[in-house]
């Protein structure tokens, strides 16, 4: 049983902690071979990947720690270049376990394909049609993708939309719901949609124009809660009460305000790109998705949710959509990917969700917590002055020392990091 509970793994050094990883998740030094030659990923293989390749380009993987997801413990690979985040999930996750963790859920994965279609004489008339011709359309597109089949997707419905406030005449819209699986589902349902599109167009007697999936994937959404004792939640002079207030209060700030939302909203992507990006799938897609979701009332608001429960404890919320998979893509090709999913342990992409979703709350509550109590600056200062000591040019032990000093002095500038660093020399 893999234990995401590792003391002072802080403080070990950088092959230790492989070593403890290896140990907790039962992982073979060959599973984590890739997080020892920079992600794994040669240039050849990237050169297969993507045009006019040149190299490749390398994030810091750090592992979120403490995370029990649905009752079971698991190590996160997060790959992020700020300071802060995997130290900040670390902690609220540990916070959540003293609540019983995370409880996640995710629905089936349904994606949507859009097709647009143009110059249709009877919009109402071509809407029904396309509706009476649905169980053959579904069959149409449910054999394109023999493989998804085979594993249970397929083609699960069709839906019309007339859309009339646009800029040209008004048009339909047809959309494919189609199970994918543990796939991201792009491939299969732009596949899908182009192949439809010459039996739509006979139908309808109009012009379909676009065929591709849309990523406001609101048909595949990942939901995840927890509860965090209110004793967990104090902290040199603040009571516990006084903290849950305080990300309460920071909470209703993002529901109401579009521009407070937009940040805590970052905040909760922090923890979710990492995850998705360690994993090798399509962080733009996700972005997309997320925001979208977050205006889908018309007004753009918080993902998540942050009230009291029947005991006056903090209970958090977060719902997004989440089209992530486990299989092809660079999650196939990816070395680092391919450990990520191993190390995690996740059999489906509904699994990797619920994981993902789960850091995305831990991560807002860390930075709700800081901005509710003494700041965001006190803890991430340390951090950055670590990263600012490396871009003066500290190595080593040098690092900590010029860090330290820098944080000692509240003078965290690259300018005084080089200072400092001659004056140690
Ligand atoms: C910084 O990367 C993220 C935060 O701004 C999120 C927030 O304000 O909630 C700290």
């Amino acid at each position: 049983m893999t234990t995401s509970r590792i003391s002072g793994f802080y403080n070990l050094t950088l092959d230790e902690r492989r070593a403890k990883l290896a140990e907790s998740a039962a992982l073979s030094p060959d599973d984590l071979a890739a997080y020892v030659s920079n992600g794994g990923l040669n240039a050849d293989a990237a050169d297969h990947m993507i045009e006019n390749a040149i190299g490749t380009h390398a994030l810091p993987l750090g592992i979120g720690l403490n995370f029990q997801v649905n009752g079971k413990d698991v190590l996160v690979p997060m790959a992020i270049e700020e300071p802060s985040v995997v130290a900040g999930a670390s902690f609220m996750a540990k916070l959540a376990r003293a609540g019983g963790g995370f409880i996640a859920t995710a629905t089936e994965p349904l994606m949507i394909g859009q097709m647009q279609v143009i110059n249709v004489v009877n919009l109402e008339e071509a809407k029904l049609k396309l509706y009476e011709h649905k169980a053959e359309l579904l069959a149409e597109a449910d054999a394109i993708d023999p493989v998804l089949k085979k594993f249970g997707g397929g083609a699960r419905d069709i839906e019309v939309r007339i859309i009339e406030n646009s800029p040209i005449d008004a048009f339909l819209v047809v959309h494919l719901i189609y199970d994918v699986r543990d796939a991201m589902g792009a491939n299969a349902v732009n596949t899908a949609c182009e192949k439809l599109a010459p039996h739509i167009e006979s139908i309808t007697g109009g012009h379909v124009h676009l065929r591709i999936l849309s990523n406001l994937a609101d048909r595949r959404i990942a939901r995840v809660r927890c509860m965090i004792p209110n004793k967990e939640l104090a902290f040199d002079n603040y009571k516990g009460e006084e903290v849950r207030d305080g990300i309460i209060a920071a909470y209703a700030f993002a529901a109401a305000d579009p521009y407070r939302a937009a940040t805590h909203n970052k905040g909760i992507m922090n923890g979710v790109d990492a995850v998705v990006i360690a994993t090798g799938n399509d962080w733009r897609a996700i972005e997309a998705g997320a925001h979208a979701y977050a205006a889908r009332s018309g007004k753009y608001t918080s993902l998540s949710t942050w009230n009291k429960d029947k005991d006056g404890n903090l209970v958090g919320t977060l719902e997004m959509p989440m089209a992530v998979g486990t299989i092809g893509g660079a999650t196939k090709v990816h070395p680092a990917a391919q450990a990520a999913i191993k190390l995690m342990g996740v059999k489906t992409a509904s699994e990797l969700a619920e994981i993902i979703v789960s850091v995305g709350l831990a991560q807002n509550m860390a930075a709700l917590r800081a901005l509710a109590t003494e700041g965001i600056q006190r803890g991430h200062m340390s951090l950055h002055a670590r990263q600012v000591a490396i871009a003066a040019g500290a190595t080593g032990d040098m690092i900590e020392k010029v860090a330290a000093q820098m944080v000692a002095e509240k003078v965290v500038r690259i300018d005084r990091a080089e200072e400092i660093l001659k004056e140690i020399k």
